[in-house]
C-alpha cells in the first residue's frame, strides 16, 4: 500500500519510520505540505493519504481525493470535526482514525493546564528570570477537596477524573452516555448543575453540531465565580469572544486552552516573526489568568507511539478487509 503523509513534521516522520520496518507491505512519502483542495491532487497514485488535527479533509479535498482514486484516509489523530464524512461515504473512501493513542498524554496536559494556569506559573517563571521575587498576583487555591466537572467522560475524560480523584477532588461529570468505569467516584448529573458547582470545569467531549459552542455566554453565565475552565478538547467547543467577555467580568480564576477556535492556521507552526492581523488569540494572552498551549496535548512519546502504530495497523486492517472499531463512520 502507497501512502502519502501530510503536514509532516520531523517528529512524525522520526516515529513513523520506526514503526515502517514492522510493515513491509507498506511504503510511506512524507510532505511538509498539508491536506487540502489544492494539494490532495498530489495523492494520485497513492491509495491512501495520512492527515491530522488542522488537515483540511472537508468537501473539496474529498472531490479531489476521489478523483486521484485515494480509497483511505488515515487520521493520524482522534478527532475527525475536520473530515467530510457524508462525502467520504458518498465516493466508497474511507476514514480511519486513532480513537485512544495515549488518553493520559492529554489528560496530564489538561491538568497541567488547571494547575499552571491556576498558580499562574507562566507568570511566575518570567518574574523570577527577572529577579522580581515578589508574590503579587500569585495567588491560586487549594484542589484539594474542590469539585472538578468533567464534560465528556470518554477515554481523556475518564483519565482526568482519575488525576482530579487523586487530589483529593470531588469529581463530577456530564455526558450523554455514562462510562461505568468510573461509577466509583464520579457522580453524573446535568450540564447545568456541573456549571453551577464545579471549581474546575475540563472539556473532553468532541466537536460535533451539538457541542458546538458549548461554552457561551449563557453557559458561562451559569458557572461559579472564580471557576477555572480548561479545553483540551476541540476549540469549537468555546465561543472565544463570550469568554473574552466572560474573563472581562471577572468569571474566571483561569482559563487554560490548548485549543482554540482561530488555532488552524498557528497549529505546529512557527509564527514568530509575522504580524499576525486579526488574532484573537493574542486578545485571550493579554489576560493575566490565561494560559495558551499550541495543541500539543497528545505531544508524549507513548503517544506518539502509539499513533504511529495504530495508523500502520488502520492501513493493514483495510488492505486485508478487516473491521478494527476504528473506521469513523457518517453521523446521521
Ligand atoms: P471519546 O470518544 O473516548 O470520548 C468522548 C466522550 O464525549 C464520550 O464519552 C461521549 O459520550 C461524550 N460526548 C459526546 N457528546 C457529548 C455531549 N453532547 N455532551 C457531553 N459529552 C458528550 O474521546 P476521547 O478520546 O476521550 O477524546 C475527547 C476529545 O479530545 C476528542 O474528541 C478530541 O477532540 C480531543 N483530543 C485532543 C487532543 C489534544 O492534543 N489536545 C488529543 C486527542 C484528542
Amino acid at each position: 500500500m502507497k501512502i502519502l503523509f501530510f503536514d509532516t513534521k520531523s517528529y512524525d516522520k522520526e516515529s513513523f519510520q520506526k514503526q515502517e520496518k514492522n510493515y513491509p507491505g507498506i511504503e510511506i512519502d512524507y510532505l511538509k505540505t498539508d491536506l487540502a483542495p489544492k494539494t490532495a491532487p498530489l495523492a494520485k497514485g497513492f491509495d491512501a493519504v495520512c492527515a491530522f488535527v488542522s488537515s483540511d479533509v472537508g468537501s473539496a479535498t474529498m472531490d479531489a481525493l476521489h478523483e486521484a482514486g485515494v480509497k483511505l484516509v488515515l487520521m493520524r489523530c482522534a478527532g475527525f470535526n475536520n473530515v467530510d464524512l457524508e462525502k467520504a461515504a458518498e465516493y466508497g473512501i474511507k476514514v480511519m482514525r486513532v480513537p485512544g493513542y495515549s488518553p493520559e498524554a492529554v489528560a496530564e496536559h489538561a491538568m497541567a493546564l488547571a494547575l499552571g494556569v491556576n498558580r499562574r506559573l507562566h507568570k511566575a517563571y518570567v518574574k523570577v528570570r527577572e529577579n522580581d521575587f515578589s508574590l503579587g498576583g500569585l495567588m491560586g487555591f487549594n484542589f484539594y477537596q474542590k469539585t472538578a466537572g468533567i464534560v465528556g467522560t470518554g477515554k481523556i475524560g475518564a483519565a482526568m477524573a482519575r488525576i482530579c480523584r487523586g487530589f483529593g477532588m470531588k469529581v463530577i461529570a456530564y455526558d450523554v452516555c455514562q462510562n461505568p468505569d468510573l461509577a466509583d467516584f464520579v457522580e453524573y448529573v446535568s450540564l447545568d448543575e456541573l456549571l453551577g458547582t464545579s471549581d474546575l470545569i475540563s472539556l473532553h467531549c468532541p466537536l460535533m453540531d451539538n457541542t458546538y459552542h458549548l461554552i457561551n455566554k449563557e453557559t458561562i453565565a451559569k458557572m461559579k465565580d472564580g471557576v477555572i475552565l480548561v479545553n483540551t478538547s476541540r476549540g469549537g467547543l468555546v465561543k472565544t469572544n463570550d469568554l473574552i467577555d466572560g474573563i472581562r467580568a471577572r468569571k474566571f480564576a483561569g482559563v487554560g486552552l490548548d485549543v482554540y477556535e482561530e488555532e488552524t492556521k498557528n497549529v505546529f507552526e512557527d509564527r514568530s516573526d509575522e504580524i499576525l492581523e486579526h488574532s484573537t488569540t493574542a486578545r485571550l494572552l493579554s489576560f493575566p489568568n490565561v494560559m495558551i498551549t499550541s495543541h500539543q496535548g497528545f505531544f508524549t512519546e507513548e503517544a506518539l507511539e502509539a499513533i504511529s502504530k495504530t495508523t500502520l495497523d488502520n492501513a493493514v486492517a483495510f488492505e486485508k478487509g478487516e473491521t478494527t472499531g476504528n473506521e469513523v463512520l457518517k453521523r446521521d
